[in-house]
């Protein structure tokens, strides 16, 4: 008789928060380091990127890095100038904090973990839920030294996404602390399907946000044709390897296809509906009124 095939989930860690629930994290995070990040003292100098992992993370980064004129050095990738908190010692982010104004950091751990203050700038990147999904499902399978889960299947993935089983936990709970906080005046929410929709808005609003300087950087329009075609995906695929230093079989996991509606290639109709109804139930699906069509 064959025996059935067992199904193992993707490789993650446990770190314990402050109080004491266990929370979910890629391989390479510690225990330490968590403390470190959720424990480090931001304050007005410093810039944060947030996201749910695969919500156009490092997209946002290299914009950011465009409007204040940081090139990326040889031979190293764009985290070098964004630490990313939950990797990094705090060593590394005290040193950054000290030879960098604005200092800028990014992370995926949810916001009531970081316990945000008033003086810090957040610029919180948000993405539909049925792309997120079938994104990370890629990034967990082309990220084999981390999850080891080269075989793992959509429809399996799919339900430990919809149960909150993956690394940082749900995707719902993370998007829904960070809702309480989207209308702050130190808060900018980018939404995917809009940086899609019309990046040059974007770039606009991202350097607003960071202050009158950016802001007038963007307004020379040959500056702002530069920072067009250089956050291009086409652009930025050409140049995979300055923004992850994991590429496997020519495939980056932060730099795939950069569509909005490409849940369609993966997902079924029913685990479509099945995301929908949770979008409903969280009261998120205002988000993406304008592209019922596609998301
Ligand atoms: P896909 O896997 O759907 O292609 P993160 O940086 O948060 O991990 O997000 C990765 C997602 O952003 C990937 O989505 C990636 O292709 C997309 N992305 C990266 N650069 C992009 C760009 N210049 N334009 C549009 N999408 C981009």
């Amino acid at each position: 008789m064959e025996t059935p095939k067992i199904e193992c989930d993707p490789k993650i860690v446990y770190v314990t928060t402050k109080t004491g629930a266990k929370y979910a994290m890629p391989s390479h995070a510690s225990q330490q380091c968590y403390d470190d990040a959720v424990g480090f003292p931001f304050d007005q100098d410093d810039v944060i990127i947030a996201s749910y992992p695969k919500s156009g993370t490092t997209w946002t980064l290299n914009i950011v890095r465009l409007i204040c004129g940081m090139e990326i050095k040889s031979g190293s990738i764009i985290e070098s100038e964004f630490p990313f908190l939950e990797s990094s010692e705090r060593k590394r982010l005290d040193e950054h904090k000290a030879t960098h104004k604005p200092a800028f950091y990014h992370t995926h751990i949810p916001c009531d973990h970081l316990k945000l203050n008033q003086k810090t700038k957040y610029i919180w990147v948000l993405r539909n839920p049925k792309d997120v999904c079938v994104s990370f499902y890629h990034h967990t399978k082309l990220f084999s030294n981390l999850y080891e889960y080269d075989h793992g299947t959509f429809d399996h993935y799919f339900k430990l996404f919809t149960s909150g089983k993956t690394d940082y936990g749900s995707y719902f709970s993370h998007v829904k602390k960070w809702s309480l906080h989207a209308n702050n005046t130190n808060v900018l929410l980018l939404l995917y399907e809009d940086m899609k929709t019309d990046t040059r808005s974007a770039i606009k609003r991202i350097a607003n946000f960071l202050g009158e300087n950016y802001a007038a950087r963007v307004s020379d329009p040959v500056t702002m044709e530069t920072i067009l075609e250089k956050c291009s995906f086409r652009e930025m695929y050409q140049k995979m390897d300055q923004f992850s230093t994991v590429i496997k079989d020519g495939k980056c996991p932060v730099i795939r296809r950069g569509v909005v509606g490409d849940w369609r290639s993966l997902m079924t109709k029913e685990q479509a509906e099945i995301i929908d109804r949770m979008t409903v139930r969280h009261e998120l699906q205002h988000y993406w009124e304008k592209y019922a069509d596609i998301v």
